[in-house]
């Protein structure tokens, strides 16, 4: 079988070998292509599936929709094409009217909510352009609960307009019997005003060899979060792909332990990557064979690391405190970071 990546290779062989050392970007040989491509999943009953399968479906996530099982997500975590022109892999999604960008989102809401139960979390992503379509399209469907706006640091300068460094996700859920774990996202941040009780005690605070740490309550403003660059060992070619640790936060505070993750616009695989790192089921949906395979290609890299950068010792850390973590974490007898 040829499998190819067609006109738009993401990286050649040749730039592969001649990389910056420190440069840990996943890419896809062609022996992968055509070894991971067998995994994903391609045959489409003709009614619909009886079970939700688990994996990387390669489609229109609209279409096939309409043939997987009812009320079976858990957390549905949509990252669409915002309303920006934009280039996925020679699939270019094209910036329309706001009103339109309603409708297409208001469409694709219609076509997923059936497969949601009852107790589930939506999270929808966009920037500030998009964020007013997703207000008006979510408020139709489900009980909007939030938003969470995270600090992008990769904006571009803007010669006449403020600098767009922020992004937005909409927590809604479908009732109001939902799950949600504030314990299992909490953050862990360096104390800059130490108080003590009257006995010299910390006050809501520890003191460690490494310095003294508070861990909070997470808000819905996020300034830990790392866009993926090349020197991660998460980051792939895809240009939109989101950190795992953004993933982290949602599916730890949204679900539990062999729940289900959707994602329908799955682009490098990250939603269904956190979900097995976390022990979670998880099916994702991407339109574009190159990105399947990329986040097939993760999926088979959790088996032998399930580190999630930023999180560890069942806590998210503030950026650029690598150091910490692993002095936390330090083991005399293996010399090395160990991960819990
Ligand atoms: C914003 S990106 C998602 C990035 C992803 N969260 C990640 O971490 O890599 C959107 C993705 O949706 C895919 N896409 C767009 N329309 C689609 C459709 N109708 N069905 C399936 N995938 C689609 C695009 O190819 C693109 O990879």
């Amino acid at each position: 079988m040829n499998i190819s990546a067609g006109d738009f290779s993401l990286i050649t062989d040749n730039e592969v070998q001649n990389r910056a050392p420190m440069n840990r970007t996943i890419v896809l040989t062609q022996e992968e292509r055509e070894r991971l491509s067998i995994s994903l999943i391609k045959d489409i009953p003709v009614e619909s599936f009886k079970l939700p399968p688990q994996g990387t479906i390669h489609g229109d996530s609209i279409q096939i929709s309409g043939k997987l099982p009812k009320s079976f997500v858990d957390l549905i975590f949509l990252d669409p094409p915002y309303n920006l022109t934009k280039d996925f892999h020679g699939q270019v999604f094209s910036k329309r009217s706001v009103e339109e960008y309603t409708a297409w989102l208001d469409n694709l809401l219609t076509a997923f909510k059936s497969l949601l139960k009852p107790t589930a979390s939506i999270y929808i992503c966009g920037d500030w352009y998009s964020s007013a379509s997703i207000f008006t399209a979510a408020s139709n469907h489900f009980i909007i609960r939030n938003r969470i706006t995270w600090e992008r640091e990769k904006g571009r300068g803007a010669k006449s307009n403020w600098k767009n460094s922020s992004e937005d996700i909409w927590f809604c859920t479908m009732s109001d019997n939902y799950y949600f774990n504030v314990d299992a996202v909490k953050l862990r941040r360096k104390v800059i005003a130490p108080y003590r009780n009257g006995d010299g005690t910390p006050k809501d605070w520890q003191e460690t060899k490494e310095g003294s740490f508070r861990d909070t309550h997470p808000s819905n403003i996020w300034t830990d979060i790392t866009i993926p660059f090349w020197s991660m060992a998460e980051n792939t070619m895809h240009p939109t792909q989101k950190s795992e640790k953004l993933l982290a936060k949602l599916i730890l505070a949204s679900t539990k332990p062999d729940d289900f993750v959707f994602d329908p616009f799955l682009g490098s695989g990250t939603s269904s990557v956190v979900a097995k790192k976390l022990n979670r089921r998880y099916l994702g949906i991407e339109q574009n064979q190159e990105y399947c395979l990329l986040a097939e290609k993760r999926l088979e890299l959790t088996e032998t690391n399930k580190e999630i950068q930023g999180f560890s010792d069942g806590l998210f850390w503030e950026r650029n405190t690598l150091s910490s973590q692993m002095k936390e974490n330090y083991s005399p007898t293996r010399g090395a970071c160990v991960k819990k």
